[in-house]
């Protein structure tokens, strides 16, 4: 529930992704939002009030004249209680009204009387997009601080492919949610680590640990929400990256080590989430070890470099975060990892905890003590390290 208790109007205009707004509608209800719905005519033409009214479990407006509000200011009335408004679908027509001022109708009549920030989410023909006219009042928009979301490329309802698609409902959806979170690491580059890695035993086999990737990767949506570039070279996980998230994929501990140390020193901040594996099989076979081979396969061992000590150990290198998993005595041994790999900052938790599911219950420790976080979803504990982490390289 990442929008709970915040008030969303959601202005739809006249465009084919119409339809696409109604999902919108019930993907910001489930994370908690009230949504307001209002419509200009030119919507009406593709779904009807009723579908977002049901949605919304609220009345739609789509008339500046309507007679429900008792002052008959509804334009003054839904904007004044709102968090945020969202024009999505937002039209060529609409953007270059509400880049003039114009306030010929409910939705534009609203936006220029609003009081809170507005986002836009243009969809239109790729040419309606191109248009000079559309980008220059997509330009007058952004510098009147509207924030633009989107438009995404693709094949368009018209059969034509270029720019101008409205971004899907999810991405929407998280760009909403992300406006929302103090830009604490705005201009910071976050280089990261994540899931686990797998070392060969052969073509099919392999040595890795237990790691789900899931506090890994709520740390990095975390990081780009407030602000930050991330890179996240991940091992394989079964989920995809986390919006505006640059991923990395690698496999192995040595893969990871490379991709890391070849962007470390550009990094401000490098956090390591990766259940990484100590050791690789020094003798992995080319081919599929087979039973018949004869005997049982004598599996070598080398110890695989330590990515974080080694960022660590950069001059002017990152500010260093690292984690400990463990599954007993959590403060003797993260604070001992802190002081072996000379890290700012570590953060615990208990296998029992945390593995594989959603929630964890982490402990922070570095130079000023202990920080013990209350048991919460990964989510959460991931915005609450990303401010501990602002904290400690503003202090
Ligand atoms: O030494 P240990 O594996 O217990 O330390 C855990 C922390 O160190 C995590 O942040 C993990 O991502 C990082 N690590 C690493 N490279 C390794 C082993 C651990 O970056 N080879």
């Amino acid at each position: 529930m990442e929008l709970q208790g915040k008030r969303i109007v959601l202005g739809v205009t006249g465009g084919i992704a119409a339809y696409k707004a109604a999902e919108l509608v019930r993907l910001l209800g489930k994370q908690g939002a009230e949504v307001q719905v209002a419509m200009t005519e030119g919507a009406t033409h593709f779904v009807t009030p009723t579908t977002y009214q049901a949605l919304s479990g609220r009345p739609v407006f789509t008339d500046q004249w309507d007679a429900r509000m008792p002052n008959a200011m509804a334009h003054i009335d839904l904007s004044r209680q709102a968090d945020c408004i969202v024009v999505a679908p937002a039209s060529a027509d609409f953007l270059a009204r509400a880049a003039h001022g114009l306030a010929d109708d409910l939705l534009t009549t609203m936006v220029l009387a609003r009081d809170c920030p507005l986002l836009v989410a243009p969809a239109m023909n790729r040419q309606m997009w191109e248009n000079p006219a559309t980008q220059r009042n997509v330009a007058q928009l952004a510098a009147d601080g509207v924030t633009i979301l989107g438009p995404a490329s693709g094949e368009q309802a018209c059969g034509e492919v270029g720019a101008g698609r409205m971004l899907e409902p999810e991405e929407i959806l998280e760009a909403v949610t992300a406006f929302f979170v103090p830009k604490v690491l705005a201009g910071r580059k976050v280089l990261m680590t994540a899931g686990p890695t797998f070392e060969a035993i052969d073509p099919v086999r392999g040595i890795t640990n237990l790691s789900s990737g899931r506090m890994g990767y709520a740390v990095a949506r975390a990081a780009r929400q407030a602000g930050a570039a991330v890179t996240l070279v991940s091992g394989p996980v079964g989920f995809d990256a986390p919006q505006g998230v640059d991923r990395v994929n690698v496999r192995s501990a040595l893969d990871m080590h490379g991709e890391v140390m070849a962007r470390a020193a550009a990094a401000d901040i490098f956090i390591g989430v990766a259940a990484v594996a100590d050791y690789r099989v020094a003798n992995a076979a080319e081919h599929k070890l087979k039973k018949d081979d004869g005997g049982l396969p004598q599996i070598a061992l080398i110890e695989n470099p330590d990515i974080l000590a080694d960022v660590a150990a950069l001059p002017n290198g990152p500010f260093c975060v690292g984690f400990a998993a463990e599954s007993r005595n959590l403060e003797a041994y993260a604070q001992a990892k802190r002081r072996k790999k000379k890290i700012p900052l570590i953060a615990g938790n208990l296998i029992q905890d945390g593995f594989g599911g959603d929630d964890n219950r982490l402990v922070l420790f570095d130079d000023r003590g202990t920080h013990p976080l209350a048991p919460a979803p990964k989510s959460v504990l991931a915005r609450q390290l990303v401010e501990h982490i602002a904290q400690l390289i503003t202090y």
